[in-house]
C-alpha cells in the first residue's frame, strides 16, 4: 500500500462518527461534554425512548437492548461507542465488550476514578438497577479500598426528567427523600450515577450542603474518550458533520425535550432496531 493510500485510510477512520446511546435524554449530558471537549467529532446519538426507563429492568433485558443498539451502530460505521447510560454500563458493558470488536467506553470507571480524587465518603445516586448492582461500590473500592460508599436507588427521577417536571415541587420533595440518607452519613462527594441526573443539578444543589463535591462522570468519560482517540490516532481533525439523532419512540417528544439542553432544535428520526439472536455465551449463562 502506498503512503498516499495509508493516509486516505487514516483520514477515513478519523472522520467516522462516535456512537452515543442512552434510554432517553440522559445521554445529552454526555453529548454536551463531547461538544465541549471534542468539538471536531461527528456523533450519532440514539435514545431508546420506547423502552425507557432502563433502571428497573433485568440484566438480560439491558444486555439484549445493548446488543441491538451496538449492532445497529456497527452498521452505521461508528469508530467507537460511548455508553451514555450507567445502567447499561453496570449490567452489560463487560459482556458487550467481549461481543463487539470496537472500543466501547463506559461512565462508571472514569466516574469512580474522579470521585476518589475528591473525597473519601462517597454517595452515589443511581437507578435502582445500577445501585443494586454495586458497580460503583466495586469500582471505587478497587481504586481506593479505604473509601466509604453509600448508594441510593432513585426510581422516580428518570420518569420526572423525561416528563420535563424538573421544577415541579414534587420533584424537590422526592429529591429530598433520596438525598437525606446520604446527608445523614455526612458524605463529602456525590456522584451522579445516572446520566439523567445532572439535568436536576439546580434542584439538587439547593438541597445539598455547600461543601459536598458533585462528580459528573459524563465529564470524565469524555476525557477518557479523548485519550482513547489519541491512542488509536483517530481524533478527527476535519470539520464534523451535524449530530444525527435517532429514537425508538416519539421523535417530536424527544426533540421538544432536548431543545433546552442542546440549545438548538435537533432533527430526530425514529428507527426500528431489529432484534438480534442471543449469543451462545448468554444462552449458557441463563441456564444457571
Ligand atoms: N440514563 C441512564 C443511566 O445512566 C438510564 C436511566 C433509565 O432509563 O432508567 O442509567
Amino acid at each position: 500500500m502506498s503512503n498516499e493510500e495509508i493516509l486516505t485510510l487514516k483520514a477515513e477512520a478519523q472522520r467516522k462518527p462516535i456512537g452515543v446511546f442512552d434510554s432517553g435524554v440522559g445521554g445529552l449530558t454526555v453529548l454536551r461534554e463531547l461538544y465541549r471537549q471534542l468539538p471536531n467529532e461527528s456523533i450519532i446519538y440514539f435514545a431508546d425512548t420506547a423502552r425507557l426507563p432502563y433502571g428497573n429492568r433485568s440484566r438480560e433485558e439491558i444486555l439484549q437492548f445493548g446488543r441491538e443498539i451496538l449492532s445497529w451502530m456497527v452498521q452505521q460505521d461508528v469508530k467507537m461507542v460511548v455508553v451514555a447510560c450507567n445502567t447499561t454500563d453496570a449490567l452489560a458493558l463487560s459482556t458487550l465488550r467481549e461481543e463487539f470488536n470496537l472500543p466501547i467506553l463506559g461512565l462508571i470507571l472514569p466516574g469512580a476514578r474522579a470521585a476518589v480524587q475528591k473525597g473519601s465518603r462517597l454517595g452515589v445516586i443511581a437507578t435502582p438497577a445500577t445501585a443494586a448492582s454495586n458497580a460503583y461500590r466495586h469500582a471505587i473500592l478497587e481504586i481506593e479500598p479505604t473509601a466509604q460508599v453509600w448508594q441510593v436507588g432513585c426510581p422516580e427521577f428518570v420518569p420526572l426528567i423525561e416528563q420535563n417536571r424538573l421544577y415541579d415541587p414534587y420533584t424537590k420533595e422526592v429529591a429530598q427523600q433520596y438525598l437525606a440518607p446520604l446527608i445523614d452519613q455526612r458524605i463529602d462527594t456525590l456522584i451522579y450515577g445516572c446520566t439523567h441526573y445532572p439535568h436536576l443539578s439546580p434542584v439538587l444543589r439547593e438541597l445539598l450542603p455547600l461543601h459536598i463535591w458533585l462528580v459528573d462522570p459524563a465529564e470524565h468519560v469524555v476525557t477518557a474518550t479523548a485519550q482513547e482517540l489519541d491512542l488509536i490516532r483517530e481524533k478527527n481533525t476535519f470539520p464534523p458533520l451535524p449530530t444525527r439523532f435517532y429514537v425508538s419512540g416519539c421523535p417530536e417528544q424527544f426533540a421538544k425535550l432536548s431543545i433546552e439542553w442542546l440549545g438548538f432544535t435537533p432533527a430526530v428520526e425514529k428507527i426500528y432496531l431489529p432484534p438480534v439472536a442471543l449469543s451462545p455465551l448468554v444462552s449458557l449463562e441463563s441456564v444457571d
